[in-house]
């Protein structure tokens, strides 16, 4: 049982201030997508707010590990070479590290010493939580989601057994860093409950537009 958190809409505003409206463990399920902290630029020059800076990491991820409940989980994608700045923060919350997911592309999204060729996010743990009653494996596809809706859009289908596995039908799942609302879309496809942020307001206007929220443009 969850206690008091909005259900099914989309804040405008810093996601930090936002959750601190949020009660103590009302959330079931978080699974996020930050930014990666490498000052992204795509081919059309979009770019990521806060990309060129990690001072959000830790007040968001301890007020994820707040209003996640006890015994909940976190998913939290990740840039690779900012692993260090993730995992203090992580740890810094008091979330246990208990998994790692690897995202198979079949595209490279650079190319330098190595091609690319993969996204990743680590599974974290609030307590003790009891065993997924599906295990899912730590690999999971990631078709091309064709960036259209944002510069670093999430394909839905790689999201959804993430959703399916660790909640239940009418939990109340989080993405605090919701971009185009790619995570909430997959939560919402499942029957889950379903609250998000984002602070650009182009981006808020995309997710509400693809989840069907009338806009409200007030933050918590
Ligand atoms: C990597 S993108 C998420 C993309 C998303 N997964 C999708 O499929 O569209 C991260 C998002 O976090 C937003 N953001 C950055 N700092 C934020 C903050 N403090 N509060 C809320 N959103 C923030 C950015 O504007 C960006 O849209």
């Amino acid at each position: 049982m969850t206690g008091n958190a909005p259900r099914n809409m989309i804040f405008n505003g810093d996601c930090i201030d936002v959750m601190q409206a949020f009660n103590t463990g009302s959330i079931d399920f978080i699974l996020t997508d930050p930014p990666y902290v490498t000052r992204y630029r795509d081919r059309q020059g979009r770019s990521v707010a806060n990309d060129d800076n990690g001072r959000w990491l830790k007040p968001a991820f301890a007020e994820m590990h707040r209003v996640v409940k006890d015994s909940g989980f976190a998913i939290s994608f990740y840039g690779w070479n900012k692993v260090d700045l993730f995992m203090e923060a992580w740890r810094a919350a008091g979330f246990r590290v208990v998994g790692h997911l690897v995202f198979r592309k079949r595209y490279a999204s650079s190319s330098r010493f190595l091609r690319y060729e993969h996204e990743q996010a680590y599974l974290l743990a609030k307590g003790n939580p009891r065993m997924p009653s599906r295990i899912i494996p730590d690999v999971i596809d990631f078709p091309y989601s064709g960036n259209r809706l944002h510069p670093t859009q999430k394909p839905v289908e790689a999201l959804t057994p993430l959703v399916e596995a660790f909640t239940r039908r009418g939990d109340l799942v989080l993405d605090p860093f919701s971009g185009s609302g790619s995570t909430l879309a997959a939560a919402r496809a499942l029957g889950r409950d379903w609250v998000g942020v984002e602070l650009d307001a182009s981006h808020y206007r995309t997710a509400a537009r693809r989840l069907g929220q009338a806009q409200r443009m007030d933050a918590a």
